[in-house]
């Protein structure tokens, strides 16, 4: 079994949607079966149940916490699914991540060819099948978070192991790559549900919070978390010279000779096999993963306060412990 959402304790909080997950996991069965036997079987390989499945529970949650009564959130969470999905098989092209849940992942398995157009495939069968609908405020948000994650990845790949990345742009780019489609899936739920356009700033604000959170805590696991939980190699990110928030509080926290070292270490991270584990080292040193923790933990708070003039239900309820969840992440 695929590491999936075990890495979240998130089975008492999905038990008041399980039959609207449920519902999703069989649209996404339904949505990504092909005649094609090359698609249907990567498919079969991407849909089984591994995932968090968290943007599609952000989606819903938005949708009732808004009062929608409706039965199209169902679609539209596999819409967002299939997008995250086609990301994350290019964004471990550009990565060069072999490994995700503890699996292969497709590139790994069937070469980059095959992925390209493979994640090609699920981004445009995903807006198609949106167009259909004709919903347009709908489709303009898919498109346009799609924009942005594109972009999101085209900034943090072009600033690879440039220690001067400052905490600003790092921002940008998780805002980005992350906490735009997380905001996008709770901005769907409150257009269903015909919310005024300043509870939809509200469900931006905490889609937002709640994804610089999540992709923080991605970022400190890289230095912190184990890889038989992680399902993917620890340190990967700074060996392809990723700069994250730990490391950017450190490379600000450290003076003159230090400074110089961990400079060093950065930019010759692919010729000396010492420097992952050094830079960590440094890094615990200097504080960077609690202060990186401390961010994350600010985001959290803001992403709780965006909801507070939501009627105060079980939905509402369940997204702020999701919120808190994201902190207790460990793989
Ligand atoms: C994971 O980040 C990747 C993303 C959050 C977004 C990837 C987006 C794209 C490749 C552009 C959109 C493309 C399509 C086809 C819709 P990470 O590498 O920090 O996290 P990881 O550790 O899970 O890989
Ligand atoms: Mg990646």
């Amino acid at each position: 079994m695929a590491a999936g959402h075990k890495s979240l304790p998130l089975d008492d909080l999905y038990r008041g949607i399980q039959s609207d997950l449920n519902d999703v996991e069989s649209r996404l069965r339904e949505i990504s079966a092909s005649s094609n036997p090359l698609i249907a079987e990567v498919n079969r390989y991407l849909f089984q149940k591994g995932g968090k499945r968290i943007r599609p529970a952000l989606l819903i949650l938005s949708a009732k916490m808004c009062g929608y009564k409706g039965a199209d959130h169902v679609f539209w969470s596999a819409l967002v699914e299939i997008i995250h999905t086609a990301s994350l098989i290019h964004d471990d092209i550009v990565d060069n991540s072999t490994l995700r849940r503890g699996q292969d992942t497709v590139h790994a398995k069937w070469g980059a060819n095959i992925s390209v157009l493979l994640g090609d495939f699920l981004y445009i069968q995903s807006i198609a099948l949106a167009l259909k609908t004709k919903i347009y405020p709908l489709i303009d948000l898919l498109a346009d978070v799609t924009v942005a994650m594109v972009e999101g990845e085209l900034i943090e790949f072009s600033m690879s192991g440039r220690a001067d990345l400052s905490e600003e742009v790092y921002l940008e780019i998780l805002d980005k790559k992350t906490a735009a489609l997380f905001s996008c899936a709770c901005r769907i739920g409150g257009l269903l549900a015909g919310i005024s356009p300043g509870q939809q700033e509200k469900l931006h604000e905490f889609g937002t919070s709640l994804g610089l959170a999540f992709q923080i805590v991605d970022d400190l696991l890289d230095f912190k978390g184990e890889e038989k939980s992680m399902g993917k190699p620890v340190l990967s990110d700074f060996r392809e010279g990723r700069i994250t928030l730990p490391l950017i509080h450190a490379v600000s926290a450290a003076q003159g000779r230090d400074r110089a070292r961990l400079v060093e270490l950065i930019e010759n991270r692919k010729t000396r096999s010492d420097a992952p584990r050094q830079v960590r080292d440094i890094v615990l040193a200097a504080g960077g993963l609690d202060s990186a923790y401390e961010r994350a933990a600010d985001y959290v708070r803001k992403a709780k306060e965006s909801l507070a003039e939501f009627p105060a239900t079980e939905h509402r309820q369940s997204l702020e412990r999701i919120a808190d969840l994201v902190l207790q992440r460990n793989a």
